[in-house]
């Protein structure tokens, strides 16, 4: 804590004017899967937009989403939506077990807020004060009790009072010193009681989770000045507009891409009853959290407009409004 009193991160959801239910809700949702100095601009933006609750609650589907353009993890931006329609009609309460029922809110929000905002002594554990915790206590993380481990201890050492800072604490901890990759430990103000320290532990042997490749074709279906596209039912894309695209697959063992895409476009066109000539334009890579992805963009031009269960028809100016995620957008300006 004394440590913290001196090195803690100058934040905006740490701002005197931001320590409401609201606000810190949405740093702690933005902050759940997404790093802070890439959350930052995404926060302001959305307390300039909408600044309580109040204005909030007219918001749009849409018009969240468009806010989350970029952010990732598209579900949580339905979440806040659905949270925001829950709370229209069920009192707010401020403890976890009644935060939990709030769509989107789960064992890690549902303490954080209630910690940060009153204080409340509850054992706050998110991925960084698991490693602080896993590396104090020199544990195992391949136990089969290792969560549950974790969280008791987190339970255990929660302090009665402060715990804002204490769990903050332990957030800054881990992100400047305490850090996955290259800890400083010779930094760090509990070294003396850590036991990774202490029995010399070599964090650099943490194996980095090596990324897969997918691969999947994108469709670019015109009628003279129409296109087609829909609204992304897939996990990691919910809710925002994208051209037609296939499921992202891994590539088989003995397989070449070249099959890999043509089996991929073939399979989409019969799908669809689209079976046209296509003409290959160029590829789009893009980094997602767990996987790289190599997308294949394709052209179909139609002499007529035929209908769709899932499609829509749409003019540039009409789509270039639509929320849409950073790979639909780098797919736009590349055609
Ligand atoms: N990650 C999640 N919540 C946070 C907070 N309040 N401060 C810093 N990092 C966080």
């Amino acid at each position: 804590m004394s440590w913290y009193s001196i090195h803690k991160r100058d934040l905006p959801w740490r701002k005197k004017e931001n320590q409401n239910f609201y606000r810190i809700w949405i740093s702690e949702v933005m902050l759940q899967q997404t790093q802070v100095k890439t959350v930052i601009p995404y926060y302001k933006k959305f307390l300039k937009k909408w600044p309580n609750l109040e204005s909030f609650n007219k918001a749009s589907l849409n018009e969240i989403l468009q806010q989350w353009q970029g952010l990732g993890y598209y579900q949580r931006a339905k979440n806040l939506f659905l949270a925001k329609e829950y709370l229209k009609n069920n009192k707010l309460f401020l403890d976890p077990t009644s935060l939990k029922k709030i769509p989107g809110i789960g064992d890690y929000i549902s303490c954080s807020i209630p910690a940060i905002l009153n204080d409340y002594s509850c054992g706050v554990v998110d991925g960084n004060i698991k490693r602080v915790i896993k590396r104090s206590f020199d544990i195992d993380e391949n136990r089969k009790d290792f969560n549950k481990l974790v969280g008791k201890i987190a339970v255990e050492l929660t302090p009665k009072e402060n715990n804002r800072d204490y769990c903050q604490s332990l957030m800054d901890l881990a992100n400047i010193i305490c850090k996955a990759k290259l800890p400083e430990c010779s930094l760090c103000p509990i070294k003396d009681e850590c036991r990774s320290f202490v029995n010399k532990i070599e964090f650099k042997k943490i194996k980095s989770r090596k990324k897969k490749y997918k691969y999947g074709v994108s469709f670019i279906v015109k009628f003279q000045e129409e296109f087609l596209i829909e609204q992304n039912k897939k996990k990691l894309l919910q809710g925002l507009y994208t051209f037609p695209m296939t499921d992202l697959l891994e590539k088989k063992k003995n397989q070449s891409k070249k099959n890999l895409f043509k089996s991929l476009i073939e399979n989409w066109k019969v799908e669809k009853n689209l079976l046209f000539d296509h003409k290959d334009l160029c590829f789009v890579e893009h980094t997602f959290s767990h996987f790289y992805l190599k997308l294949l963009i394709v052209k179909i031009e139609l002499s007529s407009k035929m209908k769709f269960k899932d499609l829509m028809w749409t003019k540039e100016k009409k789509f270039d409004v639509k929320p849409k995620s950073i790979l639909v957008k780098k797919v736009r300006e590349r055609i």
